[in-house]
């Protein structure tokens, strides 16, 4: 049984006193849903207020990545044991914005991943393709070669996959719920090449552009477990509505 996860991935946006307020305004308007699983992705400087606000409440708290050391002289970094000590349940990796502007790599995505799980957080792994890789009929081959190198040597118990195109980031265009849908079989049928029958209880989310408006039809998709969501995220009456997206049945 895959629960579904709806996740808010604030990118760089929100002071502490922003983060508090979205929490104090978010949290009353979701406490009776249960049968989904919610996750909050703050910046860094949020993680530990929010924890506290999250405390007792239904909804968990993710950071935005991961350094793969576990202490040392890296200025900048944050290692995993720091994210579980902050509060976080899970860590999102690779996502297409850290692999376009920070030289993120398969490579560096399953060290940071293998890190996170050792630390006891579970991961939000994220691969998608570019427009130029869909238009040359390359959408499968890259995904497909992003989740081998990615999970290498990695049990898949404690991960989540996120489906994120990148021409869909940010830009407003949606993929199909059709289009979404294909690729997430294509990914679950992936991930039971690796990982035989496991790969039926790995959540798939969508990101890209989800809204109040589509998230209904793109969540009645049989293999779409998930959103994760960027700038719908941000004001919480626009990500309540998604939080509570209805059964279409589709
Ligand atoms: P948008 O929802 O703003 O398109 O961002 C999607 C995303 O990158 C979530 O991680």
């Amino acid at each position: 049984m895959r629960i579904p996860l709806i996740v808010a991935n604030w990118k760089m946006n929100k002071t502490v006193p922003e983060a508090l307020s979205f929490a104090g305004e978010f949290l009353p308007e979701v406490k009776d849903i249960t049968g989904r699983d919610i996750l909050i992705a703050p910046p860094f400087t949020a993680l530990l207020s929010m924890a506290g606000m999250l405390k007792g409440s239904n909804v968990l708290l993710s950071a935005q990545d991961v350094f793969y050391e576990e202490k040392g002289a890296y200025t900048g970094q944050i290692s995993a044991s720091m994210l579980k000590d902050a509060g976080c349940e899970f860590v999102i990796i690779g996502h297409s914005e850290r692999r376009q502007h920070f030289g993120e790599t398969d490579g560096t995505v399953n060290k940071k991943t293998k890190a996170a799980l050792k630390a006891g957080l579970k991961v939000i792994l994220c691969i998608g393709e570019t427009l130029d890789e869909r238009n040359a009929g390359r959408t499968f081959e890259v995904t497909g070669a992003q989740l081998k190198e990615g999970l290498k040597e990695i049990d898949l118990s404690g991960i989540v996959i996120a489906y994120e195109p990148v021409w869909a980031i940010g830009t407003g265009v949606t993929a199909a719920p059709e289009q979404a849908e294909e690729a997430h079989s294509r990914i679950r049928e992936d991930l039971r090449t690796l990982y035989g029958r496991q790969a039926d209880e790995t959540r798939i989310l969508y990101g890209g552009s989800v809204t109040p408006e589509n998230v209904d039809i793109l969540m009645a998709q049989p293999d779409m477990d998930g959103a994760l969501v960027g700038g719908a995220s941000l004001k919480a009456v626009s990500f309540v509505r998604i939080v509570k997206y209805k059964k279409t049945g589709g």
